[in-house]
């Protein structure tokens, strides 16, 4: 195989941006999307030879592809997940990997058992300056990490379909929607924590907050914030990690190193607005391009595994279980 033959599922806000980046990968062919709302893929296609579908089964039946993209709604990762492996398709399926534990470990353990590879689209392992932090952590280039903060802020989403994004049974919320970027990364280089304390704020205004402070090795302390407001304030996501000589910051999309900003080199980046909460980055490309690589190549994509994405989910559903719930006492 010299290129991989790809159906994306959904091709809604993520969906599109999967859908823009395919052109950029020379070894990968999207052959045919699909998605419920046929006007909206019509409209993402334009004059491309790419088929639509309304109904992925008719998708899978009729062409002949060997990789799966699922973009859908995050409640139908589970299902489609486990029924597209099973039909011998590579899938990439979009984070969150399940909405709960339960259902990602269904998911990893039909995924190990698969010939064919499986990979969750956690875009921020992929992303340059999280890269950068988690070599800085792992080489101790400026010692052990004493402290990691890290922090999601994006106003409440509006754009998901029939609104399923703000429904926590359809999406996980706050916690498995938003804050999972930043738990998976964390729990992808140092593991589970040993102790978590958790608060969670729900305000009548609709903005949801969760803040996680997460122990590791008796002294790291690890703090996620993830919140959805509802005032229309731009996307930002940041982090401040401490070492015992030195420091690491990414702080309004700048990476800084001990004061002196960190050039990550030119990237190869779409300005175009999805209309969603994403930061203009390339770790989208560097994601689908690793994951079409390792399918080239043979290889099980090694660098996030089934078990890792569920543990992730599993962080997740500890983390709305311990939380406690401030409910606002008025208006604000
Ligand atoms: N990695 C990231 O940075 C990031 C950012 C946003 C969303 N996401 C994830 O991407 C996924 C999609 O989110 P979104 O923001 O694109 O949502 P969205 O609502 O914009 O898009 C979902 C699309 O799926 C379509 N759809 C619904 N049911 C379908 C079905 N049965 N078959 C085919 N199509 C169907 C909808 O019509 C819609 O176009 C979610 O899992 C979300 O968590 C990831």
């Amino acid at each position: 195989m010299d290129k991989v033959r790809v159906g994306l599922i959904g091709i809604g806000g993520m969906g599109g941006c999967h859908f823009y980046n395919y052109e950029k990968i020379p070894n990968a062919e999207l052959v045919a999307v699909c998605d419920v709302r046929e006007n909206v893929a019509k409209e993402k296609v334009g004059d491309r030879n790419i088929k639509i579908y309304t109904d992925y089964n008719k998708m899978i039946k009729n062409e002949k592809l060997d990789m799966i993209d699922i973009c859908t709604p995050s409640f139908l990762h589970a299902d489609m997940a486990v029924k597209l492996l099973k039909k011998g398709y590579h899938v990439l399926c979009e984070k969150p990997m399940t909405l709960n534990a339960k259902d990602a470990k269904r998911v990893a353990f039909v995924a190990n058992e698969a010939e064919k590879n499986f990979m969750v689209a956690h875009v921020v392992r992929f992303m340059g300056p999280y890269t950068y932090l988690r070599n800085v952590i792992e080489t101790k280039e400026l010692g052990r990490l004493i402290r990691l903060e890290m922090k999601r802020i994006s106003s409440i989403p509006t754009w998901s379909w029939e609104d399923w994004m703000r429904e926590e049974k359809l999406s996980g919320g706050v916690v498995t929607d938003l804050s999972i970027h930043d738990l998976d990364f964390v729990q992808s280089i140092l593991g589970m924590p040993d102790k978590i304390d958790a608060y969670r704020y729900q305000m009548t205004n609709n903005n949801d907050t969760v803040v996680t402070n997460m122990l590791y090795d008796g002294d790291i302390l690890v703090s996620c914030e993830g919140t959805w407001y509802n005032t229309p304030i731009p996307f930002d996501a940041s982090f401040l990690a401490v070492f015992q000589n030195g420091y690491v910051e990414l702080n309004k999309g700048k990476l800084i190193k001990n004061g002196q900003e960190v050039d990550l080199g030119k990237k190869d980046v779409d300005e175009k607005d999805l209309g969603i909460n994403v930061g203009n980055d390339d770790g989208y490309l560097v994601e689908m391009t690793y994951f079409i690589k390792c399918i080239l190549e043979n290889k099980k994509p090694d660098y996030v595994t089934p078990d890792s994405s569920a543990n992730s989910v599993a962080l997740a559903d500890l983390i709305k279980k311990k939380a406690l719930v401030l409910k606002q006492k008025r208006n604000i």
